[in-house]
């Protein structure tokens, strides 16, 4: 595993990533990006939070994929519900701003400040450099992970839910706080890209999802190895990657926000679940 603590994306790195399938740049955010990225994020719970409808996700059981307000927030900004944040009589049991599990999926294209950070100078130069030609911005999430009931992200690789023909798309993960095994860190299986994907989500053109399933056999989760990284510091994941996180049961968030990129030069499966409007088409680092 190559860490770094400074910005250097070196050959090194290069070999270190494609060896492993994940790769952690130390301090890639500065402390006040960090801040102005959570700033934003309690600002976007306090404007666009809704209790009254709570739309959940969940990575266990799927039901979230069924709903219409999860299948047309592709191009949107909208928030998602921890599944546990409720009682038995249907109310919250924490604060609202600590329930939500994630706001997704287009704050690079719609927010001005994710906007900023995820089409940075240096952003584009890491991306150049990881050989993604063409690149065009894809999804965007603000992953909460919150205190006591921050959910389970199964072992996934991010190709079964965003999946390209002919290069696997890239995930940036940026710690927005110190991530560890207490709080819920990242977990993955070093190496473990080189294996085919094991499973596809499709949208068909009923808005139905459903999961195709290649390979039935688990993930040797006894391998998985704990990413504990610092706040600011950025995990690139290949998108064949197996990786997952734990539940949250510290006092301490854990929130990261997420950015998965492309190569122009592939297609974008017509059948994912995530659709855009078509006058709101994925963009690059220069947007039109
Ligand atoms: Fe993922």
């Amino acid at each position: 595993m190559t860490t770094s603590t400074r910005y250097d994306f070196s050959a090194e790195h290069k070999y270190s990533y494609e060896r492993d399938g994940f790769l952690i740049l130390e301090d890639f955010l500065s402390p006040s990006d960090c801040e102005l990225l959570i700033n934003r994020t309690h600002e976007l719970m306090t404007q666009l939070g809704d209790a009254h409808s709570r739309p959940f996700f969940s990575t266990v059981n799927n039901h979230h994929a069924r709903s219409q307000y999860f299948l047309t927030s592709g191009d949107k900004i909208r928030l998602f519900y921890e599944e546990n944040s409720i009682n038995e009589k249907g109310q919250l049991i924490t604060a609202p701003h600590l329930s939500i599990n994630k706001i997704g999926h287009a704050l690079h294209d719609l927010d001005p400040i994710f906007n900023n950070i995820s089409r940075s100078h240096k952003m584009a130069t890491l991306v150049n450099k990881l050989g993604i030609a063409d690149p065009l911005l894809v999804q965007s999430m603000v992953i909460c992970k919150q205190p006591y009931i921050g959910g389970e992200v199964v072992c996934h690789q991010d190709s079964t839910f965003l999946y390209v023909e002919g290069q696997p798309i890239t995930g940036f993960w940026f710690a927005l706080e110190d991530a560890d095994i207490e709080n819920g860190c990242l977990w993955a299986l070093p190496g473990a890209h080189k294996c085919l994907l094991k499973a596809r989500m499709h949208r068909n053109d009923h808005d139905q999802i459903y999961i195709e399933t290649y390979d039935e056999s688990g993930w040797p989760e006894n391998n998985m190895r704990p990413l504990e990284v610092s706040k600011g510091s950025l995990i690139v994941l290949h998108g064949l990657l197996p990786h997952m996180s734990k539940i949250n049961l510290s006092p301490r968030s854990r929130l990261a926000y997420t950015l998965h990129i492309m190569s122009g030069q592939f297609s974008f499966a017509a059948d994912n679940w995530l659709r855009r409007n078509p006058e709101m088409p994925f963009q690059g680092f220069t947007t039109s």
